[in-house]
């Protein structure tokens, strides 16, 4: 269950969380179109609270919305005021933010270009996503039945609801199966992303991870790990990858907001290196925390801190 917070942001407004309700002809809630974001918020050793590349998820959130032709009624500066505020009221000093631009109720056909495009931040408190021990000693993977959408049939650089259907499936097939988390292959049958992660694979010093002209997400993480592991001196390379390059990988790891770093231990029951979390992981994922909460201070480009 969500935390329940005093309240939320919607069209403009702040109101009770109880109230922040939408009408059953809401078309998203039918067709899917609904740009979404998610947003840390972690907590300083000084006590404030930074956002971590907030304008890189707004400026997200706006270019799924231009892929889709949603047009929010209201700007990038005061969605991103919406996410401070939101914390604010809710004397949340950490958590994790979730913008939404959706259609509103109007005409019910597949084609409302005249429904109103409707804006919501809500924040919660979110710890670990993918399980207490998780970014600690890593977990187990399946690579799923389901593949990711071909490029022509979503739009896979769009953090749109309606195709999280193929996430929540496969995600679902990997947890009834007794495994943390799912890897889809796109449909030339390489290696793409979890259902809401990028993945990284290490291999005699080098890391690689997937390039964008495939059918992942561009993840923020994503592009933070690269900048990290390039700072690092760890060379990286981005393009394909294959099934059994996952299982002959030194190390495993999947990136996000929600998930953060998160070691993978084993894929499709196999050990992923001798089944621990292994040297590249631990030291860029101790290089992350330390950026995102401020005690690194070598990117304060990505701090919004209030
Ligand atoms: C399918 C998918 N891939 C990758 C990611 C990672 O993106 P980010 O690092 O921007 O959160 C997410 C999460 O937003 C996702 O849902």
């Amino acid at each position: 269950m969500v935390d329940k917070q005093a309240k939320i942001w919607l069209d403009g407004a702040l109101v009770d969380w109880d109230d922040a309700n939408v009408h059953i002809l809401t078309h998203s809630l039918h067709y899917g179109i609904a740009a979404f974001e998610g947003v840390r918020a972690y907590l300083r050793a000084d006590g404030s609270t930074s956002l971590f590349r907030l304008g890189d998820h707004i400026d997200r959130l706006f270019d799924t919305c231009k892929l889709v032709l949603l047009k929010p009624e209201f700007t990038r500066e005061q969605v991103s005021a919406a996410c401070i505020e939101v914390l604010r009221v809710n004397g949340m000093k950490q958590g994790y933010l979730r913008p939404l631009v959706f259609v509103g109720e109007g005409a019910m056909g597949i084609y409302a270009p005249d429904n109103p495009a409707r804006t919501s931040v809500i924040a919660w408190s979110w710890g670990s996503y993918l399980g207490a021990d998780a970014l600690e000693r890593g977990i187990r993977c399946k690579v799923s039945s389901f593949a990711r959408h071909h490029i022509n049939v979503s739009l896979s650089k769009a953090k749109l609801s309606g195709q999280y259907t193929n996430s929540v499936l496969a995600k679902r097939e990997a947890k009834f199966g007794g495994y943390d988390e799912a890897i889809l292959l796109d449909h030339h049958g390489f290696v793409s992303e979890g259902s809401g992660e990028n993945i990284f694979v290490a291999r005699k010093g080098v890391l690689y991870t997937p390039d964008l002209s495939s059918s992942i997400l561009e993840g923020i993480t994503r592009d933070t790990i690269l900048q990290l592991a390039r700072e690092e001196g760890i060379p990286v390379l981005e393009g394909r990858i294959t099934r059994d390059q996952l299982w002959l990988a030194d190390e495993v790891f999947l990136t996000g907001t929600a998930a953060e770093l998160t070691p993978v231990r084993e894929v499709d029951d196999r050990p992923i290196g001798d089944g621990v979390v292994g040297p590249i992981t631990k030291k860029l994922q101790a290089r992350y925390f330390e950026v995102v909460r401020g005690s690194d201070t070598t990117h304060p480009e990505w701090l919004t801190t209030i």
